[in-house]
């Protein structure tokens, strides 16, 4: 089994950026804004390792940190700031968002041209009509593992598991605009294993620790796990690792799969991004 390694291809990827962003005149460095709201300890560890990519690559990057108990209106104070300083080319609002704030009021409040998330409505209109301004950090990340290691895409059947707005359902319009033939399926499809079972590649993002395991997989498939869940100081994925060896040809490793993919991705935007504006 092949073993899709996302931390050393994102480290690739950030040293790239760092040569590319080396030939750049100063003002010309791109800055990512990231909004972290309320006390969430994970979204505190993620965002910190974005922080920590910008650095390595060579972007600049301002952190805007939020309690849960902020208001509405500084919130929006500071994000219609960031929309408009000309030094900001992406803005982040780091998910999920504590209950008490709406996902849609607060991302309707971001500039697109500054979305590196795709989130906007104006961003989602673009990708599904086939004409992205950007692509979702995961499944863009997701794509660019695979495409490094020759996963065939075109023609595969592909399953994906999982149907949130930032993962599986942009993942599901990739991969059909990749030529595979795609069932999405969530929290409420019936015998998700019979799916699974007949898929040529299976990409688990249904946030439940080990939901799959080899017997849901057939002999030779494509693993992709989206999943990582925290548990006693260790990582775990969306499935369960055990027997996959002899089992699968590829498989995303938890960590070092997608999680530095995403943020690989994430820099990839940005830049992108700050050389439209
Ligand atoms: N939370 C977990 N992953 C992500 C991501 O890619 N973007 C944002 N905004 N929040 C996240």
């Amino acid at each position: 089994m092949l073993l899709l390694d996302g931390k050393k291809l994102s480290e690739k990827i950030l040293q790239d950026i760092h040569n590319e962003l080396q030939s750049y005149k100063k003002d010309l460095i791109p800055c990512l804004a990231v909004c972290l709201i309320g006390e969430d300890l994970a979204s505190h560890i993620y965002v910190e390792n974005k922080i920590k990519a910008c650095q390595k690559a060579g972007l600049k990057s301002v952190l805007k940190k939020f309690p849960s108990d902020c208001s509405k209106q500084e919130l929006k104070k500071e994000i219609l700031s960031l929309n408009q300083d000309p030094k900001i080319h992406g803005i982040l609002v780091q998910l999920p968002l504590p209950p008490n704030f709406s996902k849609q009021e607060i991302l309707s409040w971001l500039e697109p041209k500054k979305d590196v998330d795709g989130l906007t409505l104006e961003n989602k209109a673009l990708l599904w009509s086939g004409n992205p301004r950007v692509i979702p950090c995961t499944p863009k990340g997701i794509l660019t593992l695979l495409k490094a290691y020759n996963v065939a895409i075109k023609g595969q059947y592909a399953v994906v598991i999982g149907r949130s707005e930032i993962v599986g359902l942009p993942l599901f319009q990739q991969l059909i605009s990749h030529h595979s033939t795609v069932t999405l399926c969530h929290s409420y499809t019936k015998n998700l294993s019979v799916f699974c079972q007949k898929a040529d590649l299976v990409f688990v993002c249904s946030g439940q620790r080990h939901l799959l395991s080899q017997k849901d997989f057939k002999k030779g498939a494509v693993v992709v796990d989206v999943g990582i869940h925290r548990r006693d100081k260790k990582l775990y994925g969306d499935v369960d690792p055990r027997g996959l060896e002899n089992h699968l040809s590829a498989f995303t490793p938890v960590p070092g799969g997608v999680g530095p993919m995403t943020i690989a991705s994430l820099l990839e935007n940005t830049v992108q991004l700050a050389k439209k504006l």
